[in-house]
């Protein structure tokens, strides 16, 4: 059995006055839930106080992003040991919106994704396809290629340093349709469900069958509370990632409690 994951990302949203008041109100109502991890990205400035305000608890801290560096002449960057430092157990690395206003690309996630395994932090790998791709009958071709540029690029045959399987198994991969982020357009969860058993199928042939079973891959792409049934009936569907709804504590909670 896999252990579900709910993980919120604020994006670009949340004064420090924000995020004490999100954790004020969130905290009791996910006090007694001990089914799943539970993640929360801030903004970089709120990180700090965002750990402080959880630190009794068992929500982990993630930064939205990270460097492929460990550190240099990097303006504007932040590295994966300032990320440890600062708390984080987590970092998202490659969402759809770095990569398409940033200019992220397969390469750069994978290297981030080894940076920030080797600060001792749990990636979470963002892919999915765009509606055009998925119009052209190109989902399955551009998720293989994300994931084996990105991830599954951290071989012995593709990079200079491999993972070793057991660093592969700390990996996150959250599967986000381009589409479904921020439309309120979710995927069916047959339509998740299928992406998640290709992401897993190309980590089987990466790594091996063992590793792709144990590979949590989360959904994301407009999770609301009267969606999460349907996308968690699904055994693929190992958590969520979520945007909109994490930004206020009772629909998160809800998200969190779905069960
Ligand atoms: P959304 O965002 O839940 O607002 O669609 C998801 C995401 O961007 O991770």
């Amino acid at each position: 059995m896999r252990r579900r994951v709910i993980a919120g990302n604020w994006k670009m949203y949340k004064t420090l006055a924000d995020t004490r008041a999100f954790f004020s109100s969130f905290l009791p109502l996910v006090a007694a839930s001990k089914h799943c991890d539970i993640v929360v990205a801030p903004p970089f400035t709120a990180l700090s106080t965002a750990v402080d305000a959880a630190k009794a608890s068992s929500v982990a801290i993630a930064g939205q992003n990270v460097s492929w560096s460990k550190e240099g002449a990097f303006t504007g960057e932040v590295s994966a040991p300032m990320l440890a430092e600062a708390g984080c157990r987590y970092v998202i690395i490659g969402h759809s919106e770095r990569r398409q206003l940033f200019r992220e690309t397969d390469d750069n996630v994978a290297k981030k994704t080894l940076i920030a395994l080797e600060a001792g932090l749990t990636p979470i790998v963002c892919l999915g396809e765009t509606q055009e791709d998925r119009d052209a009958g190109l989902a399955e071709e551009v998720l293989s290629r994300q994931f084996n540029g990105g991830p599954g690029a951290l071989t012995p045959e593709e990079f200079s340093r491999m993972l070793t399987p057991e660093e592969f198994s700390r990996i996150l991969i959250a599967y986000e349709p381009v589409w479904a982020i921020g439309t309120g357009r979710t995927a069916t969860p047959e339509i998740a469900a299928e992406a998640h058993r290709l992401l897993r199928r190309c980590a089987g042939e990466k790594f091996s069958v063992r590793h792709a079973s144990a590979l949590r891959i989360l959904y994301g792409g407009s999770v609301k509370p009267d969606n999460i049934h349907g996308l968690m009936a699904q055994e693929e569907l190992d958590g969520a990632l979520v945007g909109g709804a994490s930004l206020d504590p009772k629909s998160f909670a809800a998200l969190v409690n779905f069960e």
